[in-house]
């Protein structure tokens, strides 16, 4: 059989999964030192990095059986896998931002939101009945309100300092945000004990 496979998300919150392993106690040397190798062996296991939509993806299709990733892309991506702990770091929220003293909802005009998650931009409004045109930006999605695309945008807030440099302030908290680890649904019957066992020890280490 082959060795239980670990997706990381590559970026912000790889540090933090790589600090996580060695409060277990695991070995990280080669995580450490990748280089440019994608696969790199970590004790009995296999760890992959992979950007936050892929790592959902590969763990979707159980190409992993186990992923790392923020409650951000679960939220926006889905939940064909189960979400099996909150791993307490990179914490952020979802928030409906926009210009300064402006109020969002006054008036009846057609309002457009710019959002990297336009999934989670549409059910925030669904759940208010507003008929919201969504456009989908890829990064940077406070300069839509700026070069007047937007009137607002729903996107990640950690320090809020994006949005205060940018003349921006929040108008609605929409989700806390946090790293979680999302595990294959057939990994999670057919290899079970080991598994359990990972997330037991995950769990411990978070705690401390
Ligand atoms: C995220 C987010 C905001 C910023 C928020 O962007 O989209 O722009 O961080 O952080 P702050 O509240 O601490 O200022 P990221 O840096 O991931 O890049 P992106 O905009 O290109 O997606």
């Amino acid at each position: 059989m082959r060795p239980i496979r670990i997706a990381l998300t590559k970026g912000r919150l790889e540090k933090r999964s790589v600090e996580l392993f060695e409060a277990i106690g695991f070995d990280c040397a080669q995580l450490q030192n990748k280089g440019r190798r994608l696969i790199l062996p970590m004790e009995e296991y296999e760890v992959v990095l992979a950007k936050a939509n892929d790592v959902i993806t590969y763990v979707e299709h159980g190409a992993c059986d186990l992923g790392i990733v923020g409650k951000d892309t679960i939220a926006e991506m889905g939940s064909g896998f189960y979400e099996m702990l909150d791993l307490g770091f990179g914490k952020c929220r979802f928030a409906l931002a926009g210009p300064k003293n402006v109020d969002f909802y006054a008036g009846y005009h057609e309002r457009v939101v710019a959002s990297k998650y336009p999934q989670v931009a549409r059910q925030f409004f669904e759940q208010k009945g507003m008929d919201i045109k969504i456009i989908k930006i890829e990064g940077s999605v406070e300069l839509a309100p700026l070069l007047g695309l937007a009137h607002a945008i729903v996107d990640i807030v950690e320090t809020g300092s994006t949005l205060r440099e940018n003349g921006l302030e929040i108008i609605e908290e929409i989700l806390p945000i946090s790293a979680r680890v999302i595990v294959n649904m057939a990994s999670m019957k057919l290899r079970r004990e080991e598994i359990e066992r990972l997330l037991a020890d995950m769990s411990v280490a978070v705690q401390v």
